[in-house]
């Protein structure tokens, strides 16, 4: 059995300011990491956009949940007087289950990925034990540290593939608690592959975890880590609802892992976030997965209308990343910020850029109507930058 017990148990006054704030950012999604100095309830930017607005800013979907889902969650909510009269915590668990080949015991539903994200930095890192992620990547897991007092080490993507650089992750901290890897990755929809993925899973120390987020595993062909799980690594995995299933509204999400690992995500009122979950989101999860060739459906058409925009963007020469995602990293070859603020002018949201590269927007990809008007607009906003 693998010795998990070095991570620190966090005193009571430092839960009370992590929970504060994981429940900001955990409603408010990946923009409020944008607001200065992290998220708050009063400084909160708002999800809001002007009617009309088309939002390429946020990874969402486009559509919302299929319909067997939609049907599923109205009938749902009927019931949701009582907390769980049908048991649809434990029917997607075990849809879940059998569909990944795991022991039920080995799948958690959230209210979303963003909180078993947070959790798992809570849960093994600490000041003695960091965290290491990729540079760009989903930020969510450096915030956590930053309130837990671990050390962050940030590795650049590969250059020659934009892949996490397993070695170098290592290599940037061996005795770390966690390393975060996101595949594909957010911002880039980039890939890993899995020999690499394997390779950090078996390098790392033997008390570490690897948690990888597949949060946009549905939208490319890649395989999943899964097996990792299976054979019994120090692996959780992460899934979502919010992206190509529609639901990042309805709020939930999956940690998959052995039990012990789960049983580190649960701290303070981990438990509760896990058992009390909205009816309609649970029923909605489940028929949605028994309809994964409208899922698949979903995959084709993201991947055609990406491919579209991409060879248009590159067509007048701006560098483009590949992608096997909901989303495109264009590179500008001037400061991102302006160019946002110009597409918003025009009624078009799109993402922001990262720190380490400032001229580079995250586009999400949107309906193929959305992505023409997207197009139609490019050359105007760039030229007046
Ligand atoms: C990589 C990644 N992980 C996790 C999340 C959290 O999403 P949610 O809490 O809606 O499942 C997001 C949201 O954008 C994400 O991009």
């Amino acid at each position: 059995m693998t010795d998990l017990s070095s991570a620190l148990p966090l005193d009571r006054r430092r839960m009370f300011q992590l929970a504060a704030v994981l429940g900001g950012s955990m409603a408010l999604g990946e923009r409020a990491l944008a607001a200065p100095g992290g998220p708050s309830a009063s400084a909160a930017p708002s999800l809001k956009v002007a009617p009309g607005t088309i939002r390429l800013n946020g990874n969402e979907y486009w559509e919302g949940p299929v319909e067997d889902g939609t049907d599923a969650a109205r009938s749902a909510v009927a019931r949701s007087n009582y907390y769980d009269p049908a048991g649809e915590r434990d029917a997607l668990i075990e849809t879940v289950a059998t569909m990944e080949r795991v022991g039920a015991d080995h799948v958690v539903p959230w209210a979303g990925s963003g909180s078993p994200l947070a959790r798992s930095v809570v849960g093994f890192c600490s000041p003695q034990r960091g965290l290491v992620t990729a540079d760009p990547t989903f930020e969510v897991a450096w915030m956590v540290a930053g309130y837990v007092g671990a050390p962050v080490a940030k590795v650049p993507l590969r250059a020659s593939d934009q892949a996490h650089d397993v070695r170098a992750m290592l290599a940037a901290n061996p005795q770390a608690g966690l390393y975060y890897i996101c595949n594909p990755n957010n911002p880039t929809g980039s890939l890993t592959p899995m020999e690499d993925i394997v390779w950090l899973a078996n390098a790392m120390p033997k008390d570490a975890v690897l948690l990888l987020d597949e949060a946009y595993l549905h939208f490319s062909h890649a395989a999943s880590g899964m097996d990792l799980v299976r054979n019994g690594s120090n692996v959780i995995i992460l899934r979502t609802f919010s992206k190509i299933f529609g639901m990042a509204g309805m709020r939930m999400g999956l940690s998959i892992a052995r039990p012990e690992l789960q049983a580190r995500l649960m701290q303070y009122d981990g438990v509760i976030q896990t058992l009390q979950l909205p009816v309609p989101a649970l029923a909605c999860a489940s028929a949605s997965l028994r309809r994964m060739e409208q899922i698949t459906a979903r995959r084709e058409q993201n991947t055609q209308t990406r491919e579209k925009t991409a060879a248009f963007l590159a067509q007048r020469g701006l560098t483009v990343l590949p992608s096997a995602a909901n989303m495109l990293m264009v590179d500008w070859g001037k400061p991102a910020a302006p160019i946002k603020a110009g597409f918003e002018a025009k009624g078009i949201a799109i993402g922001r850029s990262w720190p380490i590269w400032p001229t580079r927007s995250r586009i999400t990809i949107g309906s193929p109507a959305e992505m023409e008007r997207f197009c139609n607009t490019v050359e105007r906003v760039v030229s007046q930058a």
